[in-house]
């Protein structure tokens, strides 16, 4: 969702504060802003669009001071407007704030502070918080922060800047992390925001206020008492978030895959041996995540309970008040989140612990607030991924999946980081991705796309038909193909677009089956197999598996690179999907 900066130190903050923004992009690009406070006045430029766009149209990295704060938005309550970009600042024009997640009770504060004669200047929820900041001014800005968080309610992280330079951020239920630099500090909403600079990072809790003013930093909770939170170091190599020479990010984690897979076999061994212990030990399993990482439960579902003899649960972490209301002490949840800070995958691990519950996390970003609450955690080890669109997180968290699997089934998998799917993903991003280049800018003009698989490859076919609506924009359907006669059937006619997954494994001769019948129909069918079959009118290749269990795990990555090129044959931007953001961390 929206990105959250706040610098203070002795360098120039303009130029640092856009740096930041560009770099926290992906967690939301409708519009951005910066102020800074200098000579104790307050300036404000902030516009639609994106970083680079906003900054050249109104010269933010110009802006002179060494105290700011900034933000990219992801549009919640307003349109998508200049008046609506952060900052936020009240009446008297001396407080600026920046703000992540959703004021709930927005509405109700608004229309009090209006009787009490404020003039809002937007539609946003965030505005509250600098019209109550104002209200509260006196000269201790930690009562004026707790004050004015005492009045919210929902989600936030936000940051404030002061016209007598003081900053100051306060947490609930949103990241906001603190960077100590040699010669200044951080306050952000991700790590990334200024890793470039430190790799000292304080992680505030929940109800955590930080003050930064002319001589420190403290750190209080709500009732002001002063805190001490811990400086972790963080891995310096989470900040390699560049494009190297890809076009896109997308097209990069892709390709990064040829690694990434392998880096997520190779796990930690006590980190391993722990994570299976308490999984080997619960009565019962539920495993949750949401839209891509879901779909990664369902593939550790089926191999849990055909390897290991493991009976496991799936939920959808935005539906976990009802899949998981039998969850008690005996239980285990498996948390799989890239960001670890999706707010439906956070908000499910709360409702499993108020049953006692043990929590396990599968994450990509290892320092997130899912890694640092659950129990024991292991780690995609894919680095950061910046593109909308889950990629080499998803290969990662399969591999993961494979792993413990294979660790319970007493190495009945040979999952390690020599698994031969590691060796076939890499061979299968050079062999196909010529034909699919090909095929995509023949397909620009497709609307609709079914994909059918049937057992492990139906995850795949929904987590296909994802990466299709979100990067390509185009209306895309997984299907389990042994469902096709209970209703889908009915839409297939001349010149529907059906991708069959048919692997040669024991589900290939139904699928065939099922692509004789579309074809009867009329459709165009795109085969992704290791076995040639007359009846596709695209094929496309895959290497075959020994292991019939890893085919997902190769099969999925041709889909991701249609997705990109009919992105890329469709002018859509596969970096930054429409109306998209990469961490979803509103509910
Ligand atoms: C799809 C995609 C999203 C995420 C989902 C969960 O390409 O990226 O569906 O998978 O928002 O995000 P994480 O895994 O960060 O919890």
């Amino acid at each position: 969702m929206c990105s959250i900066i706040g610098y203070k130190g002795r360098q120039s903050a303009a130029p640092i504060i856009v740096d930041s923004l560009k770099r926290m992009e992906y967690r939301g690009y409708d519009s951005v802003g910066v102020a800074m406070i200098k000579d104790g006045s307050l300036m404000v430029r902030k516009g639609t669009g994106k970083v680079a766009e906003v900054n050249q149209n109104l010269g933010i990295s110009d802006m002179s001071g060494l105290i700011g704060i900034g933000h990219t938005r992801w549009a919640t309550h307003g349109g998508v407007t200049d008046s609506n970009a952060h900052p936020h600042s009240a009446c008297k024009n001396n407080i600026a704030v920046v703000h992540n997640g959703i004021i709930e009770n927005y509405k109700e504060l608004k229309e009090e502070l209006i009787a009490q004669g404020h003039v809002f200047s937007s539609e946003t929820d965030s505005e509250v918080i600098a019209h109550l900041l104002e209200i509260h001014h006196g000269s201790d800005v930690k009562k004026t922060v707790i004050q004015t968080c005492k009045r919210l309610r929902g989600s936030y992280a936000f940051v404030a800047a002061f016209q007598d330079g003081t900053i100051a951020g306060a947490r609930y239920e949103e990241p906001l992390i603190i960077g100590v630099g040699n010669d200044g500090y951080f306050v952000s909403s991700d790590v990334l925001g200024f890793l470039q600079h430190t790799d000292k990072a304080i992680f505030l809790d929940n109800c955590d206020i930080a003050v930064i003013d002319n001589t420190k930093m403290e750190i209080f909770d709500f009732d002001g008492v002063p805190v001490a939170r811990p400086i972790t170091q963080v891995a310096w190599e989470l900040g390699e978030a560049d494009k190297g020479k890809y076009a896109q990010y997308t097209l990069k984690e892709i390709n990064d895959q040829r690694l990434t897979i392998a880096n997520a076999a190779r796990q930690d061994k006590s980190a391993m041996a722990k994570f299976c212990e308490i999984l080997g030990n619960a009565k019962s399993v539920y495993i949750t995540g949401s839209g891509t990482s879901y779909h990664s439960a369902l593939i550790f579902k089926q191999i849990l309970a055909r390897f290991a003899k493991v009976r496991a649960e799936t939920v959808m972490s935005s539906e976990a008040q009802d899949g998981l209301a039998a969850i008690d002490s005996d239980s285990v949840v498996i948390a799989i989140s890239q960001s670890g800070e999706t707010a439906d995958v956070l908000a499910a691990i709360k409702t499993a612990r108020a049953q006692g519950a043990k929590v396990l996390a599968i994450v990509n970003v290892t320092t997130s607030s899912l890694a640092r609450s659950s129990d024991c955690f292991l780690s995609t080890n894919c680095g950061p991924e910046i593109g909308v669109a889950a990629t080499k997180s998803f290969t990662g968290q399969l591999a993961l999946a494979y792993a413990v699997t294979d660790r319970l089934a007493g190495g009945a998998l040979k999952a390690g980081e020599q698994a031969e799917f590691v060796a076939a993903a890499e061979k299968v991003i050079s062999m196909c991705q010529p034909a699919i280049e090909k095929m995509a800018g023949e397909l620009s003009d497709v609307n609709d796309i079914y994909l059918l698989g049937r057992s492990a490859h139906y995850p795949i076919a929904l987590e296909g038909a994802l990466k299709l609506k979100e990067l390509a924009y185009v209306h895309a359907e997984g299907v389990a193909a042994g469902e096709l006669k209970h209703g889908p059937l009915a839409l297939m006619e001349k010149n529907t677009l059906v991708v069959m997954l048919s692997p040669d494994d024991a589900t290939h001769s139904d699928s065939i089956s099922n692509a004789h019948e579309i074809k009867a129909r009329g459709a165009t069918v795109i085969g992704i197999s290791d076995a040639k079959d007359e009846i596709y009118d695209h094929f496309i290749e895959i290497p075959h598996m020994e292991q019939e269990a890893f085919y997902p795990i190769v099969e999925v990555i041709p889909l991701q690179m249609l997705a990109y090129y009919l992105a890329l044959a469709k002018n859509a931007d596969p970096d930054y999907p429409r109306n998209l953001a990469k961490s979803v961390t509103v509910k």
